[in-house]
Protein backbone atom coordinates (compact mmCIF):
# COMPACT_ATOMS: atom_id res chain seq x y z
CA UNK A 1 0.00 0.00 0.00
CA UNK A 2 1.51 2.99 -0.82
CA UNK A 3 2.45 5.82 1.87
CA UNK A 4 1.64 9.35 2.28
CA UNK A 5 4.42 12.09 3.00
CA UNK A 6 4.55 12.40 6.32
CA UNK A 7 4.96 16.32 8.62
CA UNK A 8 7.07 14.95 11.39
CA UNK A 9 9.08 17.86 13.93
CA UNK A 10 12.60 17.64 14.49
CA UNK A 11 14.70 18.83 17.00
CA UNK A 12 17.99 20.25 15.92
CA UNK A 13 19.54 19.67 19.47
CA UNK A 14 19.07 16.42 20.40
CA UNK A 15 16.91 15.25 17.00
CA UNK A 16 14.12 13.85 18.94
CA UNK A 17 11.10 13.72 16.88
CA UNK A 18 7.09 14.87 17.16
CA UNK A 19 4.13 15.26 15.63
CA UNK A 20 3.20 18.48 16.25
CA UNK A 21 4.99 21.76 16.65
CA UNK A 22 6.58 23.05 19.76
CA UNK A 23 8.37 26.26 20.82
CA UNK A 24 10.74 24.11 23.27
CA UNK A 25 12.29 20.74 22.47
CA UNK A 26 10.43 17.73 24.72
CA UNK A 27 13.19 15.64 24.90
CA UNK A 28 16.38 18.16 25.61
CA UNK A 29 14.38 21.31 26.67
CA UNK A 30 15.63 23.75 24.07
CA UNK A 31 13.95 26.14 23.00
CA UNK A 32 13.38 27.28 19.14
CA UNK A 33 15.39 24.48 17.53
CA UNK A 34 12.10 22.50 16.59
CA UNK A 35 12.31 22.55 12.77
CA UNK A 36 9.37 21.15 10.54
CA UNK A 37 10.55 18.33 7.80
CA UNK A 38 8.73 16.64 5.49
CA UNK A 39 9.24 12.73 5.39
CA UNK A 40 9.23 11.65 1.62
CA UNK A 41 7.32 8.13 2.27
CA UNK A 42 9.33 5.02 0.61
CA UNK A 43 8.15 3.41 -2.49
CA UNK A 44 9.10 0.51 -2.05
CA UNK A 45 5.65 -1.45 -0.95
CA UNK A 46 7.38 -4.31 0.61
CA UNK A 47 10.86 -5.63 2.43
CA UNK A 48 12.17 -7.38 -0.87
CA UNK A 49 13.96 -11.00 0.75
CA UNK A 50 17.82 -10.96 0.35
CA UNK A 51 20.32 -13.86 0.30
CA UNK A 52 21.41 -13.75 4.28
CA UNK A 53 25.02 -11.70 4.95
CA UNK A 54 28.20 -13.96 5.64
CA UNK A 55 29.69 -13.06 9.07
CA UNK A 56 33.95 -13.61 9.31
CA UNK A 57 35.61 -14.82 11.67
CA UNK A 58 36.96 -12.20 14.06
CA UNK A 59 40.59 -13.75 14.45
CA UNK A 60 40.93 -14.00 10.70
CA UNK A 61 40.08 -10.61 10.18
CA UNK A 62 43.47 -9.26 8.32
CA UNK A 63 45.09 -6.09 9.75
CA UNK A 64 48.08 -6.24 8.90
CA UNK A 65 48.16 -3.95 6.12
CA UNK A 66 46.84 -0.91 8.30
CA UNK A 67 50.14 2.02 8.04
CA UNK A 68 48.90 5.13 8.90
CA UNK A 69 49.04 8.04 6.35
CA UNK A 70 51.14 11.12 7.83
CA UNK A 71 49.20 14.65 7.17
CA UNK A 72 52.86 16.33 7.12
CA UNK A 73 51.34 17.94 10.37
CA UNK A 74 52.63 16.30 13.44
CA UNK A 75 50.34 17.68 15.50
CA UNK A 76 47.41 16.68 13.43
CA UNK A 77 49.13 13.36 13.54
CA UNK A 78 48.89 12.85 17.31
CA UNK A 79 45.56 13.65 17.77
CA UNK A 80 44.23 11.21 15.11
CA UNK A 81 46.55 8.68 17.24
CA UNK A 82 49.44 8.59 14.63
CA UNK A 83 48.00 9.60 11.62
CA UNK A 84 44.73 9.17 8.97
CA UNK A 85 43.47 5.46 9.10
CA UNK A 86 42.39 3.69 5.54
CA UNK A 87 38.28 4.32 5.33
CA UNK A 88 38.00 6.20 8.71
CA UNK A 89 35.71 9.08 8.55
CA UNK A 90 36.53 11.96 11.01
CA UNK A 91 34.91 15.14 11.76
CA UNK A 92 36.15 18.47 12.50
CA UNK A 93 34.12 21.09 14.41
CA UNK A 94 34.79 24.17 15.58
CA UNK A 95 33.52 28.02 15.90
CA UNK A 96 33.38 30.27 12.42
CA UNK A 97 36.85 31.30 11.21
CA UNK A 98 38.68 29.02 13.58
CA UNK A 99 40.48 27.70 10.59
CA UNK A 100 39.04 24.22 9.88
CA UNK A 101 38.85 25.06 6.03
CA UNK A 102 42.62 26.33 6.14
CA UNK A 103 43.81 22.56 8.05
CA UNK A 104 42.28 20.61 5.94
CA UNK A 105 43.34 22.47 2.65
CA UNK A 106 47.23 22.82 4.30
CA UNK A 107 47.28 18.82 4.58
CA UNK A 108 46.79 18.92 0.98
CA UNK A 109 49.84 19.81 -0.05
CA UNK A 110 51.58 16.42 2.00
CA UNK A 111 49.38 14.48 1.02
CA UNK A 112 49.42 15.37 -2.25
CA UNK A 113 52.95 14.30 -3.16
CA UNK A 114 51.49 11.36 -3.56
CA UNK A 115 47.49 10.69 -3.33
CA UNK A 116 44.86 11.87 -4.96
CA UNK A 117 42.74 13.84 -3.28
CA UNK A 118 39.03 15.42 -3.70
CA UNK A 119 38.44 18.56 -1.84
CA UNK A 120 34.60 18.91 -2.06
CA UNK A 121 32.94 22.72 -0.67
CA UNK A 122 30.20 24.33 -0.81
CA UNK A 123 30.67 27.09 0.99
CA UNK A 124 33.61 28.76 -1.12
CA UNK A 125 34.10 29.56 -4.84
CA UNK A 126 37.16 27.80 -6.55
CA UNK A 127 38.80 31.52 -7.19
CA UNK A 128 38.32 31.90 -3.01
CA UNK A 129 39.55 28.39 -2.51
CA UNK A 130 42.75 29.09 -5.10
CA UNK A 131 43.49 32.52 -3.30
CA UNK A 132 43.84 31.08 -0.04
CA UNK A 133 45.99 27.72 -1.29
CA UNK A 134 48.26 30.21 -3.09
CA UNK A 135 48.52 31.62 0.30
CA UNK A 136 49.61 28.42 1.90
CA UNK A 137 51.59 27.17 -0.70
CA UNK A 138 49.56 24.23 -1.89
CA UNK A 139 50.26 23.63 -5.16
CA UNK A 140 50.10 19.70 -5.67
CA UNK A 141 49.11 18.86 -9.23
CA UNK A 142 46.53 15.76 -7.07
CA UNK A 143 44.50 18.08 -5.47
CA UNK A 144 40.83 18.11 -7.25
CA UNK A 145 38.64 20.63 -6.37
CA UNK A 146 34.62 20.78 -6.48
CA UNK A 147 32.14 23.17 -5.66
CA UNK A 148 28.94 21.31 -5.05
CA UNK A 149 26.05 21.09 -2.43
CA UNK A 150 24.37 17.60 -4.44
CA UNK A 151 25.45 14.59 -2.58
CA UNK A 152 24.81 12.21 -5.35
CA UNK A 153 26.62 14.28 -7.81
CA UNK A 154 29.42 13.87 -5.09
CA UNK A 155 28.99 10.30 -5.23
CA UNK A 156 29.28 9.97 -8.52
CA UNK A 157 32.52 12.41 -8.63
CA UNK A 158 34.05 9.70 -5.64
CA UNK A 159 33.17 6.71 -8.35
CA UNK A 160 35.02 8.21 -11.13
CA UNK A 161 38.35 10.14 -9.98
CA UNK A 162 38.66 7.50 -7.04
CA UNK A 163 40.97 9.58 -4.96
CA UNK A 164 42.69 8.32 -2.11
CA UNK A 165 41.38 11.17 -0.14
CA UNK A 166 37.76 13.32 0.20
CA UNK A 167 37.14 16.61 2.13
CA UNK A 168 33.71 18.07 2.67
CA UNK A 169 33.84 21.33 3.68
CA UNK A 170 30.78 21.54 5.30
CA UNK A 171 28.51 19.02 5.81
CA UNK A 172 25.66 21.29 6.56
CA UNK A 173 25.56 22.85 3.16
CA UNK A 174 24.94 19.14 1.42
CA UNK A 175 21.77 18.18 0.12
CA UNK A 176 20.28 14.63 -0.66
CA UNK A 177 17.76 15.31 -3.31
CA UNK A 178 15.88 12.51 -1.94
CA UNK A 179 15.39 14.20 1.16
CA UNK A 180 12.98 16.67 1.21
CA UNK A 181 14.14 19.15 3.86
CA UNK A 182 16.16 22.06 3.17
CA UNK A 183 20.50 21.58 3.85
CA UNK A 184 21.37 22.34 7.17
CA UNK A 185 18.62 20.29 8.52
CA UNK A 186 18.76 17.24 10.85
CA UNK A 187 17.51 15.18 8.37
CA UNK A 188 19.44 16.12 5.58
CA UNK A 189 23.39 16.35 7.49
CA UNK A 190 22.29 12.54 8.65
CA UNK A 191 21.70 11.29 5.75
CA UNK A 192 24.34 13.05 4.06
CA UNK A 193 26.51 11.68 6.33
CA UNK A 194 25.50 8.23 5.92
CA UNK A 195 25.15 8.39 2.22
CA UNK A 196 29.21 9.49 2.08
CA UNK A 197 30.00 7.38 4.80
CA UNK A 198 28.78 4.28 2.90
CA UNK A 199 30.79 5.44 -0.36
CA UNK A 200 34.23 5.72 1.24
CA UNK A 201 33.87 2.83 3.48
CA UNK A 202 33.05 0.65 0.77
CA UNK A 203 35.99 2.35 -1.46
CA UNK A 204 38.08 2.30 2.01
CA UNK A 205 38.49 5.76 1.54
CA UNK A 206 39.59 8.41 4.31
CA UNK A 207 37.04 11.03 4.93
CA UNK A 208 37.03 14.53 6.62
CA UNK A 209 34.19 16.13 7.13
CA UNK A 210 33.61 19.73 8.68
CA UNK A 211 30.59 20.48 10.75
CA UNK A 212 29.53 23.77 11.75
CA UNK A 213 29.28 24.21 15.79
CA UNK A 214 25.94 25.82 17.19
CA UNK A 215 26.04 28.59 19.99
CA UNK A 216 26.95 25.88 22.84
CA UNK A 217 29.97 24.61 20.84
CA UNK A 218 29.07 21.59 20.27
CA UNK A 219 28.81 19.97 16.65
CA UNK A 220 25.54 21.43 15.09
CA UNK A 221 22.97 18.86 14.31
CA UNK A 222 22.15 15.14 15.17
CA UNK A 223 24.18 13.78 17.84
CA UNK A 224 23.62 10.66 15.86
CA UNK A 225 26.28 11.99 13.18
CA UNK A 226 29.11 11.60 15.99
CA UNK A 227 28.03 7.93 16.97
CA UNK A 228 28.68 6.87 13.55
CA UNK A 229 31.78 9.03 12.53
CA UNK A 230 34.61 7.60 14.03
CA UNK A 231 36.94 10.21 14.96
CA UNK A 232 35.43 13.34 16.36
CA UNK A 233 37.63 16.41 17.36
CA UNK A 234 37.11 19.81 17.95
CA UNK A 235 39.21 22.37 16.99
CA UNK A 236 38.78 25.44 19.90
CA UNK A 237 40.85 28.47 21.10
CA UNK A 238 40.21 32.23 21.43
CA UNK A 239 39.27 34.52 18.40
CA UNK A 240 41.33 36.80 19.64
CA UNK A 241 44.70 34.76 20.59
CA UNK A 242 46.54 33.19 17.88
CA UNK A 243 46.81 29.66 19.22
CA UNK A 244 44.26 27.02 18.23
CA UNK A 245 43.64 23.82 20.05
CA UNK A 246 42.43 20.83 18.21
CA UNK A 247 41.24 18.35 20.68
CA UNK A 248 39.95 14.66 20.27
CA UNK A 249 36.59 13.93 21.39
CA UNK A 250 36.20 10.75 20.22
CA UNK A 251 38.84 7.99 18.43
CA UNK A 252 37.80 4.64 17.74
CA UNK A 253 41.53 4.12 16.53
CA UNK A 254 43.37 6.04 19.28
CA UNK A 255 43.07 7.47 22.59
CA UNK A 256 40.93 10.48 23.03
CA UNK A 257 41.33 13.49 25.12
CA UNK A 258 44.77 13.90 23.36
CA UNK A 259 44.90 17.24 21.84
CA UNK A 260 47.41 19.16 19.26
CA UNK A 261 48.57 22.69 19.46
CA UNK A 262 48.57 25.07 16.38
CA UNK A 263 49.16 28.73 15.61
CA UNK A 264 47.76 30.60 13.68
CA UNK A 265 50.15 32.87 11.30
CA UNK A 266 50.41 34.34 7.62
CA UNK A 267 50.92 31.50 5.69
CA UNK A 268 48.44 29.27 7.73
CA UNK A 269 48.86 27.15 10.51
CA UNK A 270 51.93 26.22 12.08
CA UNK A 271 52.51 23.17 15.25
CA UNK A 272 53.25 23.82 18.43
CA UNK A 273 55.87 21.33 19.79
CA UNK A 274 56.30 22.76 23.02
CA UNK A 275 52.91 24.37 24.32
CA UNK A 276 54.12 24.94 27.81
CA UNK A 277 57.08 27.18 26.29
CA UNK A 278 54.89 29.37 24.30
CA UNK A 279 52.20 29.52 26.97
CA UNK A 280 54.16 30.62 29.41
CA UNK A 281 56.43 32.97 27.44
CA UNK A 282 56.25 37.15 28.35
CA UNK A 283 55.22 36.09 32.07
CA UNK A 284 55.22 38.45 34.27
CA UNK A 285 57.36 37.94 37.39
CA UNK A 286 57.43 38.88 40.84
CA UNK A 287 53.63 40.39 40.77
CA UNK A 288 51.05 38.74 43.04
CA UNK A 289 47.91 36.59 41.74
CA UNK A 290 49.67 34.43 39.77
CA UNK A 291 50.40 30.56 39.61
CA UNK A 292 51.49 28.10 37.04
CA UNK A 293 49.21 25.17 36.47
CA UNK A 294 50.51 22.07 35.30
CA UNK A 295 47.60 19.84 33.70
CA UNK A 296 47.14 17.11 31.68
CA UNK A 297 45.57 17.14 28.26
CA UNK A 298 45.32 13.59 27.38
CA UNK A 299 48.63 12.20 27.65
CA UNK A 300 50.97 15.21 27.36
CA UNK A 301 51.45 17.72 30.08
CA UNK A 302 50.76 21.26 29.70
CA UNK A 303 52.02 24.14 32.15
CA UNK A 304 49.67 26.91 32.36
CA UNK A 305 49.64 30.46 33.48
CA UNK A 306 46.76 30.76 35.76
CA UNK A 307 45.92 34.85 37.10
CA UNK A 308 43.58 35.71 39.54
CA UNK A 309 42.37 38.87 40.50
CA UNK A 310 40.56 40.60 43.67
CA UNK A 311 39.11 43.92 43.81
CA UNK A 312 36.74 45.69 46.37
CA UNK A 313 32.96 45.45 45.72
CA UNK A 314 31.44 48.43 44.80
CA UNK A 315 27.68 47.08 44.89
CA UNK A 316 26.13 44.97 46.87
CA UNK A 317 26.67 41.45 45.53
CA UNK A 318 30.30 40.54 44.83
CA UNK A 319 31.38 39.42 41.37
CA UNK A 320 32.80 36.27 40.23
CA UNK A 321 34.36 36.04 36.50
CA UNK A 322 36.31 33.17 35.13
CA UNK A 323 37.78 32.65 31.47
CA UNK A 324 38.77 29.01 30.82
CA UNK A 325 37.85 27.49 33.96
CA UNK A 326 34.32 26.92 35.29
CA UNK A 327 32.84 29.87 36.93
CA UNK A 328 30.38 27.35 39.25
CA UNK A 329 33.92 25.82 40.68
CA UNK A 330 35.88 29.02 40.76
CA UNK A 331 32.15 29.96 43.17
CA UNK A 332 32.97 26.69 45.30
CA UNK A 333 36.61 27.26 45.33
CA UNK A 334 35.99 30.80 46.51
CA UNK A 335 33.65 29.27 49.31
CA UNK A 336 35.99 26.77 50.57
CA UNK A 337 39.01 29.20 50.73
CA UNK A 338 36.74 31.02 53.03
CA UNK A 339 35.06 28.67 55.27
CA UNK A 340 38.06 25.96 55.42
CA UNK A 341 40.91 28.07 54.95
CA UNK A 342 40.06 31.73 56.25
CA UNK A 343 40.91 33.92 53.13
CA UNK A 344 37.48 36.25 53.18
CA UNK A 345 36.14 36.99 49.88
CA UNK A 346 33.01 37.78 50.78
CA UNK A 347 32.85 41.86 49.83
CA UNK A 348 35.48 41.15 47.06
CA UNK A 349 35.12 40.83 43.30
CA UNK A 350 37.37 38.08 42.25
CA UNK A 351 38.22 37.34 38.67
CA UNK A 352 40.28 34.67 36.92
CA UNK A 353 41.72 34.12 33.52
CA UNK A 354 44.24 31.04 32.01
CA UNK A 355 46.47 32.42 29.66
CA UNK A 356 46.69 31.43 26.21
CA UNK A 357 42.91 30.49 25.61
CA UNK A 358 43.35 27.26 27.66
CA UNK A 359 40.41 25.81 29.19
CA UNK A 360 41.28 23.81 32.46
CA UNK A 361 38.84 21.61 33.28
CA UNK A 362 40.43 19.29 35.03
CA UNK A 363 40.51 18.88 39.08
CA UNK A 364 44.28 19.46 39.20
CA UNK A 365 43.68 22.98 38.30
CA UNK A 366 42.06 23.78 41.53
CA UNK A 367 45.35 24.55 43.53
CA UNK A 368 46.99 26.66 41.04
CA UNK A 369 43.53 28.52 40.99
CA UNK A 370 43.08 28.86 44.57
CA UNK A 371 46.87 30.00 45.01
CA UNK A 372 46.27 32.71 42.09
CA UNK A 373 43.52 33.55 44.02
CA UNK A 374 44.99 33.62 47.17
CA UNK A 375 48.12 35.83 46.61
CA UNK A 376 46.24 38.34 44.82
CA UNK A 377 44.08 38.77 48.58
CA UNK A 378 47.31 38.48 50.22
CA UNK A 379 49.18 40.56 47.37
CA UNK A 380 52.13 38.24 47.55
CA UNK A 381 54.35 38.39 44.63
CA UNK A 382 55.07 34.12 43.81
CA UNK A 383 58.63 33.35 42.70
CA UNK A 384 58.58 32.52 38.87
CA UNK A 385 59.69 29.32 39.28
CA UNK A 386 56.94 27.92 41.52
CA UNK A 387 54.06 25.34 39.62
CA UNK A 388 51.60 23.25 41.25
CA UNK A 389 48.79 20.91 41.02
CA UNK A 390 45.89 18.84 42.94
CA UNK A 391 42.81 18.94 43.14
CA UNK A 392 41.03 21.13 46.27
CA UNK A 393 38.05 19.26 48.80
CA UNK A 394 35.19 20.71 50.40
CA UNK A 395 37.10 20.35 53.70
CA UNK A 396 39.51 22.80 52.23
CA UNK A 397 42.12 19.26 52.12
CA UNK A 398 44.61 18.73 48.63
CA UNK A 399 43.68 15.17 46.86
CA UNK A 400 45.99 13.00 44.87
CA UNK A 401 45.24 13.85 41.12
CA UNK A 402 46.49 11.32 38.16
CA UNK A 403 50.00 11.34 36.50
CA UNK A 404 52.21 12.93 39.35
CA UNK A 405 55.17 12.07 37.05
CA UNK A 406 54.70 13.29 34.02
CA UNK A 407 53.64 16.36 35.20
CA UNK A 408 56.39 17.36 37.66
CA UNK A 409 58.64 15.95 34.78
CA UNK A 410 57.31 18.56 32.42
CA UNK A 411 57.71 21.55 35.12
CA UNK A 412 61.59 20.24 35.70
CA UNK A 413 61.82 20.14 32.21
CA UNK A 414 61.10 23.96 31.75
CA UNK A 415 63.11 25.02 34.35
CA UNK A 416 60.95 25.33 37.59
CA UNK A 417 62.51 24.92 40.99
CA UNK A 418 59.53 23.99 43.19
CA UNK A 419 56.44 22.60 42.42
CA UNK A 420 53.78 21.93 45.07
CA UNK A 421 51.71 18.65 44.87
CA UNK A 422 48.92 16.41 46.72
CA UNK A 423 50.92 15.30 49.94
CA UNK A 424 49.41 11.78 49.24
CA UNK A 425 51.15 11.89 45.62
CA UNK A 426 54.79 12.03 46.83
CA UNK A 427 54.21 8.31 47.79
CA UNK A 428 54.11 7.22 44.07
CA UNK A 429 56.69 9.46 43.13
CA UNK A 430 60.68 9.14 42.00
CA UNK A 431 62.80 10.78 44.20
CA UNK A 432 64.64 13.47 41.67
CA UNK A 433 67.49 16.41 42.32
CA UNK A 434 66.49 19.09 39.46
CA UNK A 435 63.34 19.71 41.24
CA UNK A 436 62.28 20.70 44.63
CA UNK A 437 58.91 18.73 45.35
CA UNK A 438 56.49 19.75 48.32
CA UNK A 439 53.54 17.82 49.27
CA UNK A 440 50.70 19.74 50.58
CA UNK A 441 47.88 18.66 52.32
CA UNK A 442 45.75 21.83 52.78
CA UNK A 443 45.64 25.06 50.87
CA UNK A 444 47.24 26.85 53.59
CA UNK A 445 50.01 24.83 53.59
CA UNK A 446 50.60 25.48 49.81
CA UNK A 447 50.18 29.03 50.78
CA UNK A 448 52.82 28.86 53.32
CA UNK A 449 55.01 26.83 50.95
CA UNK A 450 55.48 29.60 48.18
CA UNK A 451 58.01 31.11 49.70
P1 LIG B 1 39.02 29.29 7.99
O1 LIG B 1 39.93 28.16 7.75
O2 LIG B 1 38.33 29.91 6.83
O3 LIG B 1 37.98 28.95 9.10
P2 LIG B 1 36.74 27.97 9.13
O4 LIG B 1 36.81 27.13 7.92
O5 LIG B 1 36.97 27.23 10.41
O6 LIG B 1 35.54 28.84 9.21
O7 LIG B 1 39.82 30.35 8.85
C1 LIG B 1 40.29 31.46 8.33
C2 LIG B 1 40.75 32.40 9.38
O8 LIG B 1 42.14 32.26 9.58
C3 LIG B 1 40.50 33.78 8.88
O9 LIG B 1 39.98 34.56 9.94
C4 LIG B 1 41.85 34.27 8.43
C5 LIG B 1 42.83 33.43 9.18
N1 LIG B 1 43.99 33.02 8.37
C6 LIG B 1 45.26 33.42 8.74
O10 LIG B 1 45.42 34.13 9.72
N2 LIG B 1 46.32 33.02 7.98
C7 LIG B 1 46.20 32.24 6.88
O11 LIG B 1 47.19 31.91 6.22
C8 LIG B 1 44.88 31.84 6.50
C9 LIG B 1 44.66 30.98 5.30
C10 LIG B 1 43.81 32.23 7.27
MG1 LIG C 1 35.52 27.10 6.29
Amino acid sequence: MAQKNKTVYICSECGAESLKPAGRCFTCGAWGTVQEEIRVASTASSRTVTAAAKPTRLRDVSTAEDPRILTGLSELDRVLGGGIVRGGVMLIGGNPGIGKSTLLLQICETLGADKRILYVSGEESARQIKLRADRLGVNSENVLLLCETDVDAILAAIDSESPDLVIIDSIQTMSLQAVASSPGSVTQVRECTSALMRAVKAADIPLFIVGHVNKDGAIAGPKVMEHIVDCVLYFEGDRHSSYRLLRCVKNRYGATDEIGMFEMRDKGLVGVENPSLALLSGRPVNVSGICVACTMEGSRPILAEVQGLVSPTAFGNPRRMSTGFDQNRLALLLAVLEKRAGYFFSNLDAYMNVVGGLWLNEPAAELPVALALVTALKDKPVSEGVAAFGEVGLTGEIRSVSQADARVAEAARLGFKKVLLPYHNLQGLAPRNDIEIIGVKTVRDAFEALD
